[in-house]
């Protein structure tokens, strides 16, 4: 099948990209950024947000896979006027299968970044052509980085009421290719990681496997989005669900972990992995979104 991704050059696309290839698929890859064709990837230039290429890019496919996110910070620009545009250049090139990837907790957490999801979720439902809407937890790749930016900090605040399921994103993309290759399912699926963790959990097996000391110190986040997660809405029983544990993700020597697409294709100047975030009101672990966009300092 030709599949376009929407999202080629982020955390998830890194992934997803070698695994279609591997599968003997034909890709072609959506980013803002221009770039030369390399290997079995297609590269097209377009804009979710303008809608600029979106025709060209739709055209002769059989699957979009939709993973382009403006995050936190996007403000729905990306997730909900970008698939609105999207869906409308689908519907004018013959109807393909749209696969969404979307967050647990989307349908029951009203909250920021989260709400933008649920309705880009409703877009993609709407759209009269066959759909899937994958929705995972946090990506390993994405902690792992958030963690990085606070790594000079003396002492890390944790909530230790906070539960997390992270997952690896190899496997969010081997259930993505499973589902492109069943077809629609028009129906809202959920993916998680195999174990959950508190945040004390996570940060210090985190701070281990960097070979860090850092005292944590015991705090409750407030807001909303945080009450929801305290509550395990951002929690998933779906099965199946993710192998790789946390643990596995930081000491990699433990399992066979690849990665090979994102060591030939470097990201975009665009991209979120290339854009550190400078802001004071991100909040070190959980955000207040459900996830953050990846960051690197
Ligand atoms: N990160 C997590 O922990 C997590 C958890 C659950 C679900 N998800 C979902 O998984 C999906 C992938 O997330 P991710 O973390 O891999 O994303 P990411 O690393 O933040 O990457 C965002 C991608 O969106 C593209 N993009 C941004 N603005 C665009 C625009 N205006 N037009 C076209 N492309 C645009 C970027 O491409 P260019 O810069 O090359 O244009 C980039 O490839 C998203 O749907 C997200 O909601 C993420």
């Amino acid at each position: 099948m030709r599949i376009l991704v929407t999202g080629a050059t982020g955390t998830l696309g890194g992934a997803l990209v070698p695994a279609l290839l591997r599968s003997g698929h034909r890709v072609r890859a959506l980013s803002r950024t221009k770039r030369e064709d390399r290997g079995n990837v297609e590269w097209v230039w377009g804009d979710l947000v303008s809608g600029n290429g979106l025709a060209e890019a739709v055209r002769d496919v059989d699957v979009i896979a939709h993973l382009a996110t403006g995050g936190r910070k996007g403000r729905g620009a990306v997730d909900v006027t970008g698939t609105r545009k999207l869906v409308a250049a689908a519907r004018q090139a013959g109807y393909p299968h749209l696969l969404y990837t979307s967050c647990v907790g989307a349908d029951s957490v009203a909250s920021g970044h989260l709400r933008h999801k649920l309705e880009a979720e409703r877009l993609v439902c709407e759209s009269e052509l066959g759909w899937t809407i994958l929705r995972s937890t946090h990506f390993h790749q994405a902690l792992d980085r958030r963690l990085s930016d606070f790594e000079s900090l003396p002492v890390l605040a944790v909530d230790r009421s906070m539960p997390w399921q992270p997952v690896h994103t190899g496997e969010v993309a081997a259930r993505l290719n499973e589902l492109i290759a069943a077809g629609p399912a028009m129906d809202e699926l959920e993916y998680g990681g195999p174990q959950v963790l508190n945040t004390e959990e996570l940060v210090r097996t985190w701070l281990q496997a960097k070979g860090l000391h850092r005292p944590c110190l015991p705090v409750r986040f407030p807001g909303s989005l945080y009450a929801a997660q305290r509550a395990g809405e951002l929690l998933t029983d779906a099965e199946p669900k993710g192998r790789i544990t946390w643990h596995d993700h930081l000491f990699p020597a433990s399992v066979e972990l690849s990665d090979d697409f994102a060591s030939e294709h470097t990201a975009s100047p665009t991209s979120p992995a290339n854009q550190p975030e400078q802001d004071p009101d991100l909040h070190v672990y959980g955000g207040d979104e459900g996830y953050e966009r990846p960051t690197r300092g």
